[in-house]
This record gives C-alpha cells, sequence and structure tokens, in this order.
C-alpha cells in the first residue's frame, strides 16, 4: 500500500483522458495533475524543446513526494521517455507500449493506422514499437497537427463543419487502408471519437492512449490505500479556461480553479 500520489503530465488537457481513466480504475488514488497550458501545442516543436519542456514539467512534479509518474503525452512519450526514465528514481510510464499493446491484442487483420502530432509521427515511436513486437503487421501512420488546438478550444462535436472536414482530410487515406484498428496516439484525441467513428465506421477500433496508460499504471504502481482519493490541478496559464473545459474530459467538474505554476522557473 503506498497512499503516495501519482503525477501525470501533458501539454494541456489532453492528459486528462488519463486521469479519467485513473479515476474509474483506481478510484483510491491520490493524482497531481500538471497541464503545461502556457505552452501547449509541443507536436509541432524539435526534439530538444519537448525535452526541456518535459524536463521542467517532471521537476515541478517532483516537488511532491510521488510514488511514479504517467507522461500523458503520446508527444513526450514519443520523444522524451527514455530521457525522463533513466533520470528518474521512481516509475515513469509512457503512453506509447501500453497503447500498442492494446492494439496488438485488437487487431485481426494486422493493419494497424497510427495518428499523433505532428513529432509524434516524425519520431516513429510507435511504427517501432509496434514492428518489433509484430514484424508481419502492416502499420500506416498520419500527423494530424490541427487536432490539437481543435480539442483546447472545445470544437469536437459531431455536425461541428470544421472538425469533420479536418478528420476526412487526415483519415481518407487511412479508410482505403483497410486498417481494422486506429491508435489515437494523442491523449487529447479520445474526444474526437465521436467524430472519427462515425467517420470510419465500427469495422475500425480506436485504441484510446490515455485510458492505456492509466491501465499501465494499474499494474505497475503499487496500489492506495482505501477511502477515495483526491486530484489536484495545476496549470501554467489561464486556469479558468481549463476548468471550463475539463469536464469534457473528465466528464465531471474540476470543484476548483486549478493553481498556478511559472513553469519556466523549474
Ligand atoms: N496530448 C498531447 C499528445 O498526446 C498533445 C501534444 C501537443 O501539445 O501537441 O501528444
Amino acid at each position: 500500500m503506498d497512499n503516495r500520489p501519482i503525477g501525470v503530465f501533458d501539454s494541456g488537457l489532453g492528459g486528462l483522458t488519463a486521469v479519467r481513466r485513473l479515476h474509474e480504475a483506481m478510484p483510491n488514488e491520490n493524482i497531481i495533475y500538471f497541464g503545461d497550458t502556457a505552452r501547449v501545442p509541443y507536436g509541432t516543436r524539435p526534439p530538444e524543446t519537448i525535452i526541456r519542456y518535459a524536463r521542467q514539467d517532471v521537476a515541478f512534479l517532483r516537488t511532491f513526494d510521488l510514488k511514479g509518474i504517467v507522461i500523458a503525452c503520446g508527444t513526450v512519450s514519443s520523444v522524451a521517455l527514455d530521457t525522463l526514465a533513466a533520470e528518474s528514481d521512481i516509475p515513469v510510464i509512457g503512453v506509447v507500449w501500453p497503447t500498442c499493446a492494446r492494439a496488438l491484442r485488437e487487431t485481426r487483420s494486422n493493419r494497424i493506422g497510427v495518428i499523433g502530432t505532428a513529432s509524434t509521427i516524425r519520431s516513429g515511436a510507435y511504427e517501432r514499437m509496434l514492428l518489433t513486437a509484430r514484424p508481419e503487421l502492416q502499420v500506416f501512420t498520419r500527423a494530424c497537427p490541427l487536432f490539437v488546438p481543435m480539442v483546447e478550444n472545445g470544437r469536437v462535436q459531431r455536425g461541428d463543419v470544421v472538425i469533420e472536414t479536418l478528420v476526412r482530410e487526415y483519415l481518407s487515406e487511412l479508410k482505403g487502408q483497410g486498417i481494422d484498428t486506429l491508435i489515437l496516439g494523442c491523449t487529447h484525441y479520445p474526444l474526437l471519437r465521436g467524430v472519427i467513428a462515425s467517420y470510419l465506421g465500427s469495422s475500425v477500433k480506436l485504441i484510446d492512449s490515455g485510458a492505456a496508460a492509466a491501465d499501465a499504471a494499474r499494474t505497475m504502481l503499487t496500489p492506495a490505500g482505501r477511502g477515495r482519493g483526491t486530484t489536484r490541478y495545476f496549470v501554467s496559464d489561464d486556469p479558468a479556461s481549463f476548468r471550463q473545459l475539463a469536464g469534457l474530459f473528465l466528464n465531471e467538474e474540476i470543484p476548483q480553479l486549478p493553481e498556478l505554476v511559472e513553469i519556466t522557473s523549474y
């Protein structure tokens, strides 16, 4: 039994898809969440910048006595997991392997699609992991750079002509490639599940990277004792907007305004 909190971070709101899953699957856990809302998006930036930002995010989280860290961000997991894990004396869990493992369990046709930010797709992390585990797979990838700003602005509903156009634009090629499984390789994308599913049809299974990482945390970290856990939220900018949109991700409101962090000082 270990009641120390789990640190969870993302460039913004996306990591809340992992927090939602942690709340469902591990309601006793205490969680410290950091969303780097002053510097989102990460996914358009070069690896050196992503690593620098991620180190500051971890340094802030480590001001708490944590039992583990979940990198609830496909971009940071793809680019910086090895660096962060090597520098840490507590477990650091990324989204890439748990998500790939789930996709490998789901696919029947061995044709898997991966969507993510530009940096994630450029890194090749998901593709490499999948093909190492199962070389006979066919993996099709596509960067979707405009999805994160759409999600951060709450433009996620079916019927929204802008997001529906983007989904068509980004996913038409994958649709023609006969995939049966699509990795949502960015933790913001589960919010687009409805629009994506209605475009690709029910024969394509969508894999949620935030939920997969949360499930990995459950197997890797010593559980907390009895009693409902608490979650504290921190952001680097605009706590009010974060709180306003957080409900979409968490399916419940955040009771208090998130606390503001000067992340560049870490
Ligand atoms: N949620 C982050 C991810 O999973 C978004 C990255 C970004 O800020 O561009 O990749």
